[in-house]
């Protein structure tokens, strides 16, 4: 039976990953992590409060940072309305922000209640992610070689045109190397592995593939947004130390568990939004002029498909004489 269209909850998150946008873009450059980060937080649960969800936050800022707001288990929105999973940064990138680097973004993702993959004790994934075409390419347990060769086939170029976005962290060292004997050209970033998995599922950017271990909350993220745009990460969490280990083996996580976005994100009833903070050439940051701060945003939604780049001119003057955000 044909349904009539339903409300975009991506469109009502936008507006929070804006608020985050522009209350922490102040932060730009000036080497202060907490602050920026501080900012965004306040901003988010603010127009959280104002939102019509039942929300549980699943992935927040808590764990990896032991930060104090929007930690994992809190409810977020009114109360009433749809229940859902929450999961959300309010800076993806805290050092890309303080440090005045691109690609510093603030995201939200939403998905019904139950749906949303509990990393529980977990921090770090190791994450291998590509775009539609190459999304049944691949095989997290080949060797980087065969992976990079396979998934060149399926989007009709050599390897050596291939570009790896990879996190650029001493853990990745033998990783950069198997990537360079293979033949394929590498895109080094400090931070930033969100942007890194929407740069490898988006056909428009020159990232083809992501490769390598980062956190497990943002692999989550990542997944909402896959769900709209389409392509594939295949996951399995990766201790980085001795207790992490230890905790994920006693909340009885199997760490062999190859984990796809579906098993990430289990209903296409999703929802995506990010906004740019800092700049970068796949969201411009937030940008000041005589009267309007200009935000730039994705918002998808995993139903449909539909994407959406929204452009958003913010009058400063009017915004502060009412809000309660502190832009
Ligand atoms: P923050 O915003 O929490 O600083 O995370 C940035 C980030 O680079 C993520 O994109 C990535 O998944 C994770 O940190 C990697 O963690 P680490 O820097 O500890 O290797």
């Amino acid at each position: 039976m044909p349904e009539a269209p339903e409300r975009n909850l991506a469109l009502d998150i936008v507006r929070i990953t804006e608020a985050a946008a522009l209350a922490s873009a102040r932060w730009l450059g000036r080497g202060d992590k907490a602050a920026g980060d501080n900012a965004a937080v306040q901003a988010m649960r603010i127009c959280f409060a104002t939102l019509n969800i039942d929300g549980t936050v699943i992935i927040g800022e808590g764990e990896k940072d032991k930060a104090p707001m929007l930690a994992n288990g809190e409810k977020v929105g009114t109360g009433s309305g749809l229940a859902l999973d929450v999961a959300l940064d309010p800076v993806e990138g805290t050092s890309l922000l303080a440090y005045g680097r691109p690609n510093a973004i603030s995201v939200i993702g939403v998905s019904p209640q139950g749906s949303m993959f509990n990393p529980g004790p977990s921090f770090y994934m190791q994450k291998l992610v590509v775009g539609q075409e190459a999304r049944d390419a691949v095989d997290i347990d080949a060797p980087i070689e065969a992976n990079l060769k396979n998934i060149a086939k399926a989007l009709g170029k050599s390897v050596q045109d291939l570009v790896v976005f990879v996190l650029d962290k001493p853990r990745h060292q033998p990783l950069i190397e198997d990537i360079r004997k293979a033949g394929a050209r590498i895109q080094l970033q400090t931070d930033g592995d969100v942007i890194g998995a929407l740069m490898a599922v988006d056909a428009h950017s020159e990232v083809d593939v992501m490769l390598g271990t980062g956190g497990t909350p943002e692999g989550v993220l990542s997944a909402c947004a896959i769900k709209g745009l389409g392509g594939q990460m295949l996951a399995r969490l990766d201790p980085q130390s001795y207790v992490e280990k230890e905790a994920i083996n006693e909340a009885g996580i199997d760490l062999r568990e190859v984990l796809t976005v579906n098993d990430l994100v289990r209903s296409e009833d999703c929802f995506f939004a990010a906004t740019g903070i800092s700049g970068g050439d796949f969201l411009h940051g937030v940008r000041y002029s005589k009267l309007h701060a200009v935000t730039h945003s994705l918002v998808l939604r995993g139903k449909t498909g539909t994407l959406r780049y929204v452009e958003s001119y913010h009058n400063m003057d009017r915004l502060s004489k009412f809000s309660a955000v502190r832009y």
